[in-house]
């Protein structure tokens, strides 16, 4: 069975819509994306909420899909400052991230939350990219597959299965992100094993699984050809075409020698 790759790049807080816009329209012209798509590939922005409706329109056509990086766990009400996932909706967005350790860390997200914001997304037909994850004090202690494992567990729960169905996940080791650390290879895999079989054992789905945290040029290739990683969610090298093109490249080599 041919598996599914995915790159998504997470702009963060760094793209205005002008920018933005010029990099959608950059990504979408050139000869990797147009060839990792073709070939199936699965090609994902996101950028800051404002720069999302000109992305959408600067995407169209392309088959590249536009995330957004957050949403809100209710359709609307009274919550000054936020957005909900039929908001996303409907401006044209089909997924999104939940979870980010950004969000974790700044905005004190939790598991509960995380999941709580997974079901907001799956209803309003937004698929949710679940970001899990351990902090550097928790893999210091030898705790990751603990903490992974709960999460998930928390997560599905609090979701239900059904909104998690669809859904990605994305390993983001807290520490390895925008430090230029990443885990070993081989602790890579073995978290992205674990995350498959507990979701396949315990909660009876079976979701491709991103890797995140310090994705760049030099070391996509070797990441993307790990048996249990569908892709990578690409926060720094993002924003920089040349860097992040290189990453397409890697992952249509890696997704043609999976096939073969
Ligand atoms: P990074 O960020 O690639 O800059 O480490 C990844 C992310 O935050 O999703």
């Amino acid at each position: 069975m041919q598996q599914r790759m995915i790159i998504a790049g997470n702009w963060k807080m760094n793209v205005g819509p002008e920018q933005a816009g010029e990099l959608a329209l950059t990504l979408a012209a050139s000869d990797a994306t147009k060839a990792f798509l073709q070939a199936g590939g699965e090609l994902v922005v996101c950028p800051p909420y404002l720069s999302i409706p000109i992305v959408v329109q600067r995407v169209r056509g392309s088959n590249m899909t536009v995330a957004a990086q957050n949403c809100h766990w209710e359709p609307n009400g009274a919550y000054t400052g936020e957005i909900s996932a039929t908001m996303l909706h409907t401006v044209g967005c089909t997924s999104t991230l939940v979870g980010h350790s950004e969000q974790r860390r700044d905005q004190r997200d939790t598991d509960q939350r995380v999941g709580a914001r997974a079901r907001a997304a799956a209803r309003a037909g937004v698929q949710p990219i679940i970001c899990l994850g351990e902090t550097a004090d928790e893999y210091g202690a030898g705790l990751t597959a603990d903490v992974v494992a709960a999460q998930i567990d928390t997560i599905i729960e609090v979701a239900g299965v059904d909104s998690v169905r669809g859904a990605l996940w994305a390993y983001e080791p807290r520490w390895a992100i925008g430090t230029g650390v990443t885990p070993t290879l081989e602790e890579i895999q073995s978290v992205h094993h674990l995350i498959r079989q507990r979701s396949r054992t315990n909660h009876g789905i079976d979701l491709p699984i991103l890797y995140g945290g310090s994705v760049n040029g030099d070391n996509a290739a070797e990441i993307l050809s790990l048996s249990d990683v569908n892709g990578a969610l690409v926060g720094g090298a993002s924003i920089q075409v040349a860097h992040f093109l290189s990453i397409v490249e890697h992952a249509l080599h890696a997704f043609r020698a999976q096939g073969s």
